[in-house]
C-alpha cells in the first residue's frame, strides 16, 4: 500500500517506520524543513526505542521524506494525518493544523484516497474534515474521511504500534475499512509476528493484534475516553495516597490490594507527581470541552485535573519539610522528561516542580538520560546538568526524583550517599522501599506512604549517614 503521513512527530514518525517495516511504501510529510534534513541526512530526532533500527532498515527505501504534501497525496491511497493537536486558551483542542492539511490534501485528491486522522481529535472532526474538502471543491466519490486513532506511549512507542492491545478503525463506509484493515493485516494476520526480524514481542502481548472497527465518530470518542479513564486512574490512587499518607497506610500495599482485582487491573495505579506529557493534559480538557459543548457537564474531568495539579504542590511540601527554606540550597533533580523513556518534556510535571524551586532561589543540577537538550531550551538560569546521578548528587542538601527512569531505580545508594551533603531523598515516583532507604542510612519522602529516616532521627542532624 502506498501511505502518506503527515507530520513527522512522536506519532507521525513511528506510525510510518512502522508502516515501511510492515511493508508499506511511505511517504513522510511535514512542514519543517529541519525536522526533513535532518531525518534525510540519518539523524533520529526523538528518544525511543527501536525507532533508530527500523529508521536505518527504511529510510531511502520504503521510507521517504517529504515537504510536498499535495504531490505526496497525489503519489498515495491513503494519507494518515499525524499533526498536533495543542490546546487552546480555553482548553478546547486546537483544529487549525488538522484543518489546513485538509485544505491541502483536496488539491492532490485526483483519484479515490482514505484520509485517515491518527492525531486525537474531537468527535466531530471528521465530519469537518470532510466539509473543508468538499468547500474546496473535490468530488466526493474521490475521498472517505476514517478514523484511527493511536494509542501509543512515548518511551515504548515502536512496541506498542507492532504488538497493540487492539487497533481501532473508526469508518463509516465499508470501502475504507477494508483498505485499513489491509494496512493492517500483518499484524492482525499474525505474518508480521512469525518474521525473524520482527521486533522483539514484549510481555503482555496480544497475538495476533485484534481490531475493532467502529463507527467514525465512536472510534474518536474511544480515544478521548480512553485517555480520559487512564488519567482518571491515576488521579484516583493519587486521592487515595494523600488518605494513606494522612492514616499512616503505605499506598503501595493499597495498590496491590487493590490491582489484583481482576476487574480494576494493577496498571495505571502508580502514585506520584501527576500524569503530564503532550497528550492528557490536553485531551482531558478538550473531553471535557466537547462534552459541554454538547450539552454535558463532564465535572469529574475537572477533579481528575485538580487532584493532578495538587500533586505538585504537595510535593513541593515535601522538599519544604525536609529541608525547611529553600532559598541557596543545593538541589539534585532525577528526570526532567514527563515520564522515563522519552525526552519529551512537554508538559513534564518534572519541569514545573524544578521551574517552582528555581522561583524558590534553589540551585539545581539535573540529570536526565534523555531529556536535558529539550530542557535546555526551556529552563533558566540556576540550573547546571549532570552526567550522571552521582554527579547531580553531589554535593546537594537532597535529592529529588521526578521520572521514573529505570537507572534511577537502580541506584549504588551507598555511592549516593557518599555524594550527598546530607542524605535526604524526596521521591515523586516512589521507586525505592522507605525501609531499606532508612536501613541505608537516608531520610527518605515518598508518595502515599510514611517519611523514613535512619533510627528514627530527624535529617537535619545527619552527615552522610552518621549523627552529626
Ligand atoms: N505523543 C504521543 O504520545 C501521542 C500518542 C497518541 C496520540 N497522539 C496525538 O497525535 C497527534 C500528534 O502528536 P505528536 O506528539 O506526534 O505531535 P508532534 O508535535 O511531535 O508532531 C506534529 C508534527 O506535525 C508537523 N506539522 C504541523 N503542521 C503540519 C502541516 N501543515 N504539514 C505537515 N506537517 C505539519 C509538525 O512539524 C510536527 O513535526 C496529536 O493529536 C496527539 O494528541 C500523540
Amino acid at each position: 500500500m502506498r501511505i502518506a503521513v503527515v507530520g513527522s512527530g512522536y506519532v507521525g514518525l513511528v506510525a510510518g517506520t512502522c508502516f515501511a517495516d510492515l511493508g508499506h511504501e511511505v511517504i513522510l510529510v511535514d512542514n519543517d524543513q529541519r525536522k526533513l534534513d535532518a531525518l534525510r541526512r540519518g539523524e533520529v530526532p526523538i528518544h525511543e526505542k527501536f525507532l533508530p533500527e527500523l529508521l536505518g532498515r527504511h529510510r531511502g527505501q520504503r521510507l521517504q521524506f517529504s515537504g510536498d504534501l499535495k504531490e505526496a497525496v497525489r503519489l498515495s491511497a491513503v494519507i494518515f494525518v499525524a499533526v498536533g493537536t495543542p490546546p487552546t486558551e480555553s482548553g478546547e483542542a486546537d483544529l487549525s493544523y488538522v484543518e489546513s492539511v485538509a485544505r491541502e490534501i483536496s488539491g492532490g485528491l485526483d483519484s479515490f484516497k482514505v484520509i485517515v486522522e491518527k492525531s486525537t481529535v474531537p468527535v466531530y472532526t471528521s465530519d469537518w474534515i470532510r466539509r473543508i474538502i468538499l468547500r474546496n471543491g473535490t468530488d466526493p466519490e474521490l475521498f472517505e474521511v476514517a478514523s484511527n486513532p493511536e494509542f501509543l506511549r512515548e518511551g515504548t512507542a515502536v512496541t506498542d504500534f507492532l504488538f497493540p492491545d487492539r487497533i481501532l478503525v473508526g469508518c463509516d463506509n465499508p470501502r475504507a475499512a477494508e483498505i485499513l484493515r489491509e494496512i493492517y493485516a500483518p499484524l492482525t494476520n499474525g505474518t508480521y509476528y512469525q518474521r525473524t526480524d520482527a521486533i522483539p514481542q514484549p510481555d503482555r502481548a496480544v497475538l495476533p493484534a485484534p481490531i475493532i472497527v467502529t463507527s467514525t465518530k465512536s472510534a474518536e470518542l474511544i480515544k478521548h475516553a480512553s485517555n480520559a479513564f487512564l488519567a482518571m486512574k491515576i488521579s484516583f490512587i493519587n486521592a487515595v495516597a494523600q488518605v494513606c499518607e494522612a492514616v499512616g497506610a503505605d499506598v503501595n500495599q493499597v495498590v496491590h490490594g487493590i490491582g489484583t482485582d481482576s476487574r480494576i487491573g494493577p496498571r495505571f495505579l502508580n502514585p506520584g507527581i501527576g500524569y503530564g506529557g503532550s497528550c492528557f493534559p490536553k485531551d482531558i480538557m478538550a473531553f471535557r470541552s466537547v462534552a459541554r459543548e454538547y450539552g454535558y457537564d463532564f465535572n469529574l474531568l475537572d477533579e481528575v485535573m485538580r487532584i493532578n495539579e495538587d500533586q505538585r504542590r504537595r510535593f513541593l511540601r515535601k522538599v519544604h519539610t525536609a529541608l525547611w527554606t529553600l532559598r541557596g540550597k543545593r538541589l539534585g533533580v532525577l528526570g526532567l522528561a514527563f515520564k522515563g523513556g522519552t525526552d519529551d518534556i512537554r508538559e513534564s510535571p518534572a519541569l514545573a516542580i524544578v521551574q517552582a524551586l528555581l522561583q524558590e532561589g534553589s540551585k539545581i543540577t539535573a540529570y536526565d538520560p534523555a531529556a536535558m537538550d529539550r530542557a535546555r531550551e526551556v529552563l533558566s538560569n540556576g540550573i547546571t546538568y549532570a552526567t550522571s546521578s552521582y554527579e547531580a548528587a553531589h554535593d546537594a542538601d537532597a535529592l529529588l526524583i521526578l521520572t521514573e527512569w529505570e537507572e534511577f531505580a537502580n541506584l549504588d545508594l551507598n555511592r549516593l550517599r557518599r555524594e550527598l551533603k546530607y542524605p535526604i531523598v524526596v521521591d515523586g515516583r516512589n521507586l525505592y522501599d522507605p525501609e531499606a532507604m532508612a536501613a541505608q542510612g537516608f531520610t527518605y519522602y515518598s508518595v502515599g506512604r510514611s517519611a523514613s529516616h535512619p533510627d528514627g532521627v530527624p535529617a537535619a542532624v545527619l552527615k552522610n549517614g552518621k549523627k552529626a
